[in-house]
Order: C-alpha cells, then sequence, then structure tokens
C-alpha cells in the first residue's frame, strides 16, 4: 500500500507470503510502488519499519538509507457515542 500525501510518497505496507518470498516479487511491487508514486508527483519515498526488523537489509539494496527524523505517535481514545 502506497500513498502521497502532498509532498513525499510513502510505503505503508510491502509483504510477500513466506512461500513466495526470495523470487524477486518483493522488488517488482517496491519498483511499481515507486513508478506509481513518483507518477503522482512524489520526488523522495519514505517508509518506516520497526526496529530489530531485519527486511531492513532488502530496503537497503534498493537505495533506502536510514533518515534523521524521530517518529512519534500516541494512542487516541475511543470516540464516545
Ligand atoms: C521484505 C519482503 C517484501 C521482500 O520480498 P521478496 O519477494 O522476498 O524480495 P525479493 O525476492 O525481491 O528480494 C530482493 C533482494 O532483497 C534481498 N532480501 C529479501 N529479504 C531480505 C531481508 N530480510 N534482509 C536482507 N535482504 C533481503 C534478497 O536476498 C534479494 O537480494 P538479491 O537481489 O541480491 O538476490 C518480504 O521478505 C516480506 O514480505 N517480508 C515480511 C513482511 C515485512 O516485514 N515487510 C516489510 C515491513 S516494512
Amino acid at each position: 500500500m502506497a500513498g502521497v500525501d502532498g509532498h513525499r510518497g510513502w510505503v505503508y505496507y510491502l509483504g510477500v507470503q513466506p512461500g513466495e518470498q526470495g523470487r524477486g516479487l518483493g522488488s517488482a511491487l517496491l519498483r511499481a510502488a515507486e513508478a506509481w508514486l513518483g507518477a503522482h508527483g512524489a520526488r523522495k519515498v519514505q517508509l518506516m519499519v520497526r526496529t530489530g526488523n531485519p527486511v531492513s537489509g532488502f530496503y537497503a539494496g534498493h537505495g533506502y538509507a536510514v533518515q534523521d527524523c524521530l517518529v512519534l505517535g500516541r494512542w487516541l481514545e475511543p470516540a464516545a457515542g
């Protein structure tokens, strides 16, 4: 899943079923997402990987580097009513 926020392109979820990994599908999906994002005005693509997820090597192989950025978040209370 990918989207443009008006400034940057984001890849939110990328996954290949375990039995199908290692056949180039992840790379093809990432290239397709980058092509789509570029065609929709994004000049830079970003994504988040959980600390400790060994998948960072996959992204490094595709030219992605760690950004100097802190991700913040907080849980919202369920809306009343
Ligand atoms: C990451 C993922 C999408 C890669 O998909 P894939 O179809 O296996 O990847 P590819 O076959 O296109 O691999 C391309 C290259 O990346 C390398 N690679 C794949 N997974 C890797 C990993 N976890 N660490 C380091 N390198 C990896 C492959 O060895 C291959 O290298 P090569 O071209 O030199 O042979 C897949 O492993 C996956 O779905 N992982 C679980 C979900 C996940 O963690 N997604 C990311 C959340 S941010």
